[in-house]
């Protein structure tokens, strides 16, 4: 069962989940963070960008996993997720960047290299909590439409809607990367609690599949069904289709 919280704004989703984060954070200094990249997630590390500006929370002790990052970029290239997520979350707070993981897209043995990255988040105990967006196409980190439920971190190939939503970052579909390597919808469960952020109309059919369709791999959303510990926040525009 999802637990849907409906906020009256983005911005009291994302007080909303930054505040868990700070509990979560003061009673488990060495807590295992999943991060997600997009346009969703960055109002929550705006928030805790401030959080940690205002002394109200630290991430000294903590070490974080990012969903997933292309390949095919070079290493410098700004549009990488670990570039990303350093502009938006990383430069702003105190984790250790040592302690901030990516797969390794630039291994000469890709496929060696997702299993490394998996291997590296078990010996970490696993995920304690994972912050997740969702693809117009039902996708969660990279896990497209045909992803198995007991999938792990593998190398996979990027949906034509995926790219089309990346166009515009990339000057056009044709240069947005074919590849890249994700956590497998398995290790996504694996977390102890997962958190979906979900904004604006263009993803009320997707959260309405998400929360109504039948558990499948057509939508890899569905199958966040199936964990214990899930919420999915919403402002009014994504929650507009979903029933109550
Ligand atoms: C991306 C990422 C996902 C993200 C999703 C939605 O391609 N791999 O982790 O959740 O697409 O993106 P956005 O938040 O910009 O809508």
């Amino acid at each position: 069962m999802i637990r849907t919280h409906v906020h009256p704004t983005r911005d009291a989703a994302d007080a909303s989940v930054a505040a868990e984060l700070r509990v979560l954070l003061r009673a488990e200094p060495r807590a295992v963070l999943g991060f997600a990249t997009g346009n969703t997630p960055i109002g929550l590390y705006r928030t805790l960008a401030a959080d940690r500006a205002a002394g109200r929370v630290s991430l000294a002790l903590a070490s974080s996993f990012n969903l997933d990052e292309y390949v095919g970029l070079d290493p410098e290239d700004p549009r990488r997720f670990g570039a990303w997520m350093r502009e938006q979350l990383f430069r702003h707070v105190d984790l250790p960047l040592a302690r901030a993981r990516f797969p390794d897209v630039d291994a000469v043995d890709l496929d060696a290299a997702a299993r490394a990255y998996e291997a590296a988040l078990a010996s970490a105990g696993g995920l304690d909590w994972l912050v997740l967006g969702i693809g117009r196409n039902g996708h969660v980190g990279f896990n497209e439409p045909g992803s198995s439920v007991d999938s792990r971190t593998r190398v996979v190939e990027l949906a034509e809607t995926t790219r089309a939503d990346a166009a515009r970052t990339f000057g056009g579909a044709e240069n947005v990367p074919r590849r890249a390597i994700t956590m497998g919808v398995a290790t996504i469960l694996g977390a102890k609690r997962i958190r979906v952020l979900a904004f604006g109309a263009a993803k009320a059919a997707i959260v309405r599949a998400c929360l109504h369709e039948p558990v499948s791999e057509r939508c890899p959303a569905t199958f966040l069904r199936g964990h214990p510990d899930v919420e999915l926040h919403l402002d009014p525009e994504s929650a507009a289709l979903a029933s109550p």
